[in-house]
């Protein structure tokens, strides 16, 4: 890598899809050597902050995402109002400081930026961003674009229900291309990360801890990007630990990320039905899991009684989970429809090798199991929760999807051709 700092005398070229200006030498470095991992020139990362990018501006069109850092900026505002008014709004604008200041996020958020990162870069967080970038909209900006709250709750442990959760979330992402996220609210337990294989992201029981402390960049640094499509917030907090959780923190980290994903599915362990009845009012679909046997009877029933009595909204699917003849104790579909006085929606089969293949691969059944018939039945209710809604209009891949998909795990680039 050449040590030459580049700048505009030296006849820097303005890329037409990525630009980074940054000041001292510790950024430097670490955006150059990102920069060169997603294959953009050197020279798309400049010395020189927000004052050289209007400077080039003056000669040059904008690249169609750049990187500014502030920290050289008196009024780092007013300074951002400025390149955005020169850039246009096909020019996303990211924002780099040593601040960590939420009024000043959320400034330079209703300017109109599409992410601040906090100094010392990390490559993960400058992958998010691009990410934000590629969806087009602000990591925490809310638009008039709601997405559809999911709701997965399993009658009894074990029933499947994360598994379903995570696995059609996967599905609504990679296969139907909606902007998904996973939100895994089992925060010492909860499976959503490790059977994805993702180191679950800091910060979550923060956010769920008080509703005073929920914003947007706290959300943008707990949540785990698995592709440019799929995100996911969840935690592993320490098992001896009584890790509280505030319903209103719950609705509001929720109304936060609404503007920003097609969809957010929820995996909500069966004990927090109590207190999480808000949530449940103002979910969109909500998936009962359950097993057909005598218990899944009875708790269906109970907890078809529970939603009623809360006047949710909400469609109820009800899925028969890891239904088969590896099964013990299971009833009929006919006994089971009868006596818990619900229909069945949906059937997903035992299928102990597929499932256990993805489990151990940290993969979705989508990735690793296209063809089984358990990830058929989960697309199938992905589809319906879709309303049967074809792809989510991403259209051709951009080159910062291509970036993306570079950046990304093999696994995730591979379709399912049902
Ligand atoms: N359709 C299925 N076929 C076989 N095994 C399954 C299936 N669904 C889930 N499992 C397995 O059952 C166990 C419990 O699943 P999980 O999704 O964690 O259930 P829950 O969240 O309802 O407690 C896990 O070991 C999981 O791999
Ligand atoms: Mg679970």
């Amino acid at each position: 890598m050449s040590s030459r700092n580049y700048n505009s005398d030296d006849g820097a070229v303005m890329h037409g899809e990525f630009m980074a200006f940054v000041n001292e030498d510790q950024t430097l470095r670490v955006m150059r050597n990102w920069a060169e991992r997603q294959g953009f020139p050197i020279a798309t990362v400049q010395q020189g902050g927000a004052d050289m990018f209007a400077q080039m501006l003056e000669s040059a069109s904008p690249p169609k995402m750049v990187m500014i850092d502030i920290d050289d900026q008196t009024d780092p505002v007013a300074a951002i109002t400025r390149l955005i008014s020169l850039s246009g709004s096909d020019c996303k604008l990211i924002v780099i400081g040593s601040a960590n200041d939420v009024a000043l996020y959320r400034q330079m958020l209703n300017a109109g930026i599409v992410d601040y990162l906090v100094k010392p870069l990390i490559p993960e967080n400058l992958n998010q961003a691009m990410a934000a970038a590629l969806r087009g909209r602000s990591v925490g900006k809310s638009e008039n674009k709601e997405a559809k709250l999911v709701i997965v709750i399993g009658t009894r442990g074990g029933v499947g229900a994360s598994t379903i959760a995570v696995n059609t979330g996967w599905l609504l992402a990679h296969e139907l291309k909606f902007n998904c996220a996973l939100l895994d609210l089992d925060l010492q337990f909860g499976t959503t990360s490790l059977a994805l294989d993702l180191e679950p992201g800091r910060g979550l029981r923060d956010i769920v801890n008080s509703p005073q402390r929920v914003d947007g960049l706290m959300i943008a640094s707990s949540i785990v990007p698995e592709s440019d499509q799929f995100s996911v917030l969840g935690a592993e907090e320490a098992v001896d630990e009584y890790v509280p959780m505030d319903s209103g923190a719950i609705t509001a980290l929720l109304k936060e990320m609404m503007g920003n994903f097609d969809y957010i599915v929820v995996d909500l362990p069966k004990h927090l039905l109590a207190s999480q009845k808000r949530l449940l009012t103002t979910a969109h679909e909500i998936v009962l899991v359950t097993e057909l046997s005598l218990a899944g009877i009875r708790d269906s029933l109970r907890i078809k009684t529970a939603l009623n009595s809360l006047s949710c909204t909400g469609n109820l699917t009800v899925v028969a989970s890891r239904v088969g003849q590896g099964r013990t104790g299971q009833v009929d579909p006919a006994a089971f429809e009868k006596g818990a006085q619900i229909k069945i929606d949906l059937t997903i089969p035992e299928d102990h090798k597929s499932v256990t293949l993805a489990a151990n691969g940290g993969k979705a059944l989508g990735s690793i199991a296209r063809n089984a018939a358990v990830t058929k039945a989960l697309l199938a209710l992905a589809q319906k929760l879709s309303g049967g809604a074809k792809a989510g209009a991403q259209g051709k891949e951009n080159f910062l999807q291509k970036l993306l998909g570079s950046a990304k795990k093999s696994s995730v680039k591979k379709e399912i051709n049902p």
